[in-house]
C-alpha cells in the first residue's frame, strides 16, 4: 500500500493506494481508528451499487463501525443536482446520521462531488471518505475537497470545499470500469503530463498499449503519479488562489462544450480532451509552445481513443465562447485560461484576445467524436 499525504495542517489526510487495498490489514487498522463505534453510510450510484456496494459495506463492517447502512441514487451527470442532494439528506435523516457519523462516497466523479457536498452541508458538515471507482475519480476528483452539484446553466456552480478523512484508492475497481469511462479518465492523466510532468508523457507514450489493456501494475503506478501531483497542488493551494488553477487546463473550454451538449452527448473527459486541444492550439498561436508539443498531446489523446474535435457545428463557436463566461474561472469579465508554455509546464493567462480564443474554438469544431 502506498500512502500519499494531502498536507493541510489539521485537515491533512492520506490517499491510500494499492491494487488489493481492501485486503490490506494496514487499511483496516487505519479505518478502525477513524470509524470505531460510529455509524457509517456508504452511498453509490445505480451502476456501481450492484458491483461493489455489498463488498464495501462488509469491508466497513470489519473496520469496527457500529452500524453500516447504504443508499443508492440514479447514475448520471444529469442527476448531479440539488434535488438528488435533498433526497440524500432524507436518507441521512432516515438512518439517523448525525455529526458523529461518517459518509462514504463510493463511485466516480459525480458520486464523489455530490455525496461530498451532501456531507459538507448536512448538519453543517459531517466527515466523509472518498472511495473512487472511476479513473477520473482516482486521479482527480476524489482528491482535494472540491464538492458540489451542477445548475442547468453550468457545471459545479453550487458547492463547498470539504476535505475527506481519507481517499481509499483500490485500483482493482478499474477492472470493471466501462471502456468509455476508462478512456475519459485518461484525459485527466494526459492533463497532468502536459501541465506538470513531461516524463509522465514519455512514459504514457511508451506504455499506452498496456494501459489500454488495463495492466493493473501500470494503472496503479499511473494513479500514484497523478495522486502525487494532485496532492502536491492541493497542499500548496487548497482554495485555488494560485497553482491549483492550473488543474483547469482544458476545463474552461471543456465545460462550455459539455454544457452545450446538455451533459449527454460528450462526457466530462471527452470534453476536457477537446478543451485541451483548443488550449494547446491557442498556446501555439500565441507563440508559447512549439507545434510539436501540441502534436504530441494530440497523438496520445488519439491513442487513448479520445476526441480532439467537438463534433458541434461551426456555427456554435460563439455559443461556446459565451458559455465560457458562465464558468467559475471568470474574473470580472476576463477569462482566466490555463495555457502551456513548455511541455510539462503551464500558466494562467488573463486577457487573451477574444478573437484568438474564438479561432481556437472554431478550429476544433466539426466531426471527430467517437
Ligand atoms: N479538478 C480540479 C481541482 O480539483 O482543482
Amino acid at each position: 500500500m502506498r500512502t500519499i499525504t494531502v498536507d493541510l495542517a489539521d485537515r491533512s489526510y492520506p490517499i491510500l493506494i494499492s491494487n488489493e487495498l481492501l485486503s490490506e490489514p494496514q487499511l483496516r487498522s487505519f479505518l478502525a481508528e477513524k470509524l470505531s463505534g460510529k455509524n457509517l453510510m456508504v452511498v453509490a450510484d445505480s451502476n456501481v451499487a450492484p458491483l461493489y456496494l455489498n463488498q464495501v459495506c462488509e469491508f466497513f463492517q470489519g473496520c469496527s463501525a457500529k452500524k453500516v447502512v447504504s443508499a443508492v441514487f440514479t447514475a448520471g451527470e444529469v442527476n448531479k443536482t440539488l434535488g438528488t442532494v435533498a433526497s440524500l439528506y432524507q436518507e441521512f435523516l432516515d438512518a439517523r446520521l448525525d455529526r458523529t457519523s461518517v459518509i462514504c462516497a463510493l463511485g466516480g466523479g459525480v458520486t464523489g462531488d455530490m455525496v461530498g457536498f451532501a456531507a459538507a452541508s448536512y448538519m453543517r458538515g459531517v466527515p466523509f471518505i472518498q472511495m473512487p471507482t472511476s479513473l477520473m475519480a482516482f486521479v482527480d476528483s476524489s482528491i482535494g475537497g472540491k464538492t458540489g452539484v451542477d445548475l442547468p446553466v453550468g457545471k459545479n456552480l453550487v458547492g463547498a470545499f470539504h476535505q475527506p478523512l481519507a481517499v481509499v484508492s483500490d485500483t482493482s475497481f478499474l477492472k470493471t470500469l466501462p471502456e468509455r469511462e476508462f478512456r475519459c479518465g485518461l484525459a485527466e492523466v494526459v492533463k497532468y503530463a502536459m501541465i506538470f510532468d513531461s516524463s509522465l508523457l514519455t512514459w504514457l507514450e511508451d506504455v499506452s498499449a498496456s494501459i489500454m489493456n488495463r495492466e493493473l501494475e501500470l494503472l496503479t503506478k499511473m494513479v500514484e503519479t497523478c495522486s502525487y501531483w494532485k496532492a502536491r497542488t492541493v497542499s500548496e493551494d487548497e482554495r485555488e488562489k494560485g497553482g491549483r488553477a492550473l488543474l483547469n487546463y482544458g476545463h474552461t473550454f471543456g465545460h462550455a462544450i459539455e454544457v452545450l451538449g446538455e451533459y449527454s452527448s460528450l462526457n466530462h473527459g471527452e470534453a476536457v480532451a477537446i478543451g485541451m486541444s483548443m488550449a494547446a492550439d491557442l498556446s501555439v498561436e500565441l507563440g508559447m509552445i512549439e507545434p510539436e508539443v501540441r502534436d504530441r498531446q494530440e497523438r496520445i489523446l488519439e491513442r487513448f481513443g479520445l476526441p480532439v474535435r467537438s463534433g458541434l457545428p461551426e456555427e456554435k463557436t460563439k455559443e461556446v465562447l459565451q458559455k465560457m463566461f458562465a464558468d467559475k474561472k471568470v474574473e470580472g469579465q476576463q477569462l482566466r485560461l490555463v495555457l502551456l508554455d513548455a511541455l510539462g509546464h503551464s500558466l494562467v493567462v488573463r486577457g487573451v484576445d477574444l478573437g484568438l480564443i474564438e479561432n481556437a474554438i472554431r478550429g476544433r469544431m466539426g466531426d471527430g467524436c467517437p
